[in-house]
Order: C-alpha cells, then structure tokens, then sequence
C-alpha cells in the first residue's frame, strides 16, 4: 500500500529568532556574481532583512532590487505595512536599500533612521526626500520594552555604516560585518557545515574587509567598551551567530592583524608554459627548502578571482609571475596586481618572475605592482630567456629555496620585533 505522507510548508516570510525578532529577508541561492562581476558567490547569498515587533515595530534593513516586490507584497500580508512605525538603514548599499525605494512609496512619512552619511548616500541613490532621522553613536530608540542603540561603523562596509544593538534581547545587528556569501535553508551558524561557513566568512574578509583592518579593530574594542551582553550577531548576509557569536568577533580580531598563515602562494599566468613550467620549478625549490610550508599554484587566468585573494590573505609570501608581452605582462596578471592594490594587504612579501624573449619588462613592471599594493619585495625578482632549460629551471628551484629562506628570516624578525 502506498502511503503519502503530505508535509506542510512553512511559507511564511517570518522566522522568529528570538522572542517577537524574526528575520524577514531573502535567500539568493541562484546569484554567483555579486558587485557586477567583482566577487563571486559559488554558494548563493542572503540579504538579511530583521523585524522587531515591541510597542513599536522597526524593520532593520530590506532586501536587493530582484525582490524587492515580493519582500514588500509579504511585509505587507503578513505584517501590514502601516504597522511599521521605524525602518532601520543600518547602511545604503544596494543590496540592502533597495526595496526601501517602493517600500517608503507605499508608507511615505515612516522615520527612516540611518547615519548622517547614510542620508547622503541614500539622497544619491534615490533622490527622494524622505523622513530621515540622521544618528550618532549612542543614539537611542525606544521601542517599549527594547531600545535599539546605534553604533556608528564608518567603512565596515562603506562610510554610512553602522550597527544597531538591541537591548534586552542582546542582539547586534551588524549589517556587512560578521557576514558570509552563504545560501542556507537554515538561518544560524551551528546549524551549517563549518568548513563551509569558516572558508565564506574568510573570503567574506579577505576580499572586502581587510582595506578597513585597522577600524575592524577599533569598532570591536570600542563595542567591548560598552560592556553590553551578546547573546547573537545577526548580519545582512549569510547565517546568524548564535552559537559563540564572540568566535567570529576573536576571528576578526585574528584577522585584522596582518594575518597569515605558513603558506606561500605562487600566481601567474602563461602564453607557451615557460612562466608556467618557472612556477613549478620554484614551487619544488620552496618544498626542498621547507616541507612545512604550504605551497599553493594558481593560474590566475583560469582561477576565480577572489579564491586567489583569499589565499593571498592566508600566505606570508607570495610569488607573481607573468612572461612579457607586447612590453608589458598578460591581462589576467594585470589585473590580479590591480585587485591586491586596492586591497592594500600588509605584512607580506612578495617576489617576481617570468619568461621572455625579447624586451623582457615584466618581472619590472610585477615589482612595481607589488610595491604599489605593500607588498615588502624580498628581492628583484627572476627572469629566463626564451622556454627554460635545465639550468633555467636549476636557477628557478634555487630561486625558490631562497625565497623559502627569506621568507621565514623576515617572519622570524617580524615576530621578534
Ligand atoms: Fe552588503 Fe556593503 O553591502
């Protein structure tokens, strides 16, 4: 006999998080490319909206444009929009300002509570004059039997950011910070795989976070500062901190410190393998010198991007190779050295190399590049003319031996100093 077993679905927008909290966002499973083509997102995102229902009920956050509709039809059925007193823009990127644009046509008077920054950046995105109530750090609103305090956050992720901390129920609503290019059906930390959140929350980092390292350490020293409970971290993307919410705040601690691991990461690219077949034979010559080190090889024309910048913010070292091309180097390399420049990693050493038959500017012009991002250069770099031969690749593993060396001299004095 065939039995069928009909189960229910949830479908409601509103997941309760904790006592009259719920999380009221959308899950982006299918989005791989976020900020145009800039940061891929192999595993979905989230935009995470919040609802605080108290005397007075404040809506944290809203949702990307694609779901913008369906995020203000749901609010609507299943809270009724008239019954938002507060919205909460914790900070005006599109990704979570985007629905406010029909939402506050629809309850046009609602107090949009956002930094004096945040109205500026909202004014440009938006051009309407809404009823902004600017804030500072310390500024309060009373819900009844809450408050929610804000906590001006400059740069984490853009210069209108801020958190919103909400008294009673001790959760910080964090916006950008704390948070992972992670799709879920489930919404809190200790419900996911944790390899797979550790490796979205360091790409989360290393690829949008580590230009502001220095105010990542202030903001957590000054939030410490206020003494107040954390019993969960909610973000605007990815799953909620609930479990230990503080390791991802020692984590960012971690990670804000010139952080690196014992790895050195070798990125080139290659028209006919001889830069190619260089990096391979530097790769052994680290491995000859220190079985220790972990060494990785990306071809950075064939490698996701922001994978490769994840692993240069774990490497102490790294090496950059590209042949000569047309009296420059190859594009994919170019643009590699463009990325790390804007990211402005420190404490890392870097070197150059690369195959040439003519001119042969490219190791120059990689050691520019290097300098420019604030990479230290151990030395000035490797190049071999035309496809390299034994003794080339001799000079290459001998050139990684080095490098090996000099690097873990420069850690060892780092650290001593
Ligand atoms: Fe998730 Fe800076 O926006």
């Amino acid at each position: 006999m065939n039995i069928r077993i009909k189960r229910g679905y949830n479908k409601s927008m509103l997941k309760e998080i904790k006592k009259d909290v719920y999380w009221v966002g959308k899950v982006d499973w299918d989005i791989r490319k976020f900020h145009g083509d800039e940061y891929s997102t192999h595993r979905g995102s989230s935009y995470n909206s919040y609802l605080i229902r108290d005397k007075k009920t404040a809506l944290i956050d809203t949702v990307w444009r694609p779901f913008g509709s369906e995020f203000v039809k749901a609010l609507d059925t299943e809270v009724g929009l008239d019954k938002i007193d507060y919205v909460i823009a914790n900070h005006a990127e599109s990704d979570h300002s985007a629905a406010l644009a029909e939402l506050l046509s629809r309850i046009p008077g609602t107090p949009v509570y956002c930094t004096a920054n945040g109205v500026k950046s909202l004014k440009g995105h938006f051009h309407k004059d809404w009823n902004f109530v600017p804030v500072k750090t310390g500024d309060t609103l009373d819900l009844g039997r809450r408050k929610l305090l804000f906590i001006e956050a400059p740069l984490l992720h853009w210069p209108d950011s801020m958190f919103s901390y909400l008294t009673e129920e001790n959760i910080l609503f964090s916006n950008d910070a704390f948070g992972q290019h992670y799709a879920s059906g489930f919404l809190f930390n200790d419900l996911v795989d944790q390899a797979e959140l550790y490796q979205e929350g360091i790409k989360y980092y290393a690829n949008i976070l580590v230009p502001f390292s220095q105010l990542v350490e202030k903001k957590i020293d000054e939030f410490k500062k206020l003494n107040v409970p954390l019993d969960m971290i909610c973000p605007s993307h990815g799953v909620i901190w609930r479990d230990r919410p503080s390791q991802i705040v020692t984590k960012y601690l971690e990670w804000s410190k010139d952080y690196s691991e014992n790895q050195i990461t070798i990125i080139y690219d290659s028209m006919w393998n001889g830069t190619g077949r260089m990096a391979e034979a530097i790769a052994s010559g680290i491995r000859s010198e220190d079985d220790q080190v972990s060494v990785k090889l990306f071809n950075v024309s064939r490698s996701d991007k922001n994978d490769v910048v994840t692993e240069v913010f774990k490497s102490r070292a790294i090496l950059v190779g590209s042949p000569t091309i047309n009296r420059g180097i190859l594009s994919a390399v170019a643009g590699f050295l463009e990325q790390v420049r804007g990211l402005k990693f420190n404490g890392k050493q870097a070197a150059a190399f690369g195959a040439y038959g003519w001119s042969g500017e490219s190791v120059e012009m990689i050691n520019e590049g290097l300098h420019k991002a604030g990479f230290e250069l151990l030395n000035s770099g490797l190049k071999s003319l035309w496809n390299p031969d034994d003794k080339a690749l001799d000079e290459c593993v001998e050139f990684g031996r080095e490098m090996a060396v000099q690097s873990a001299q420069r850690g060892r004095e780092t650290q001593s100093s």
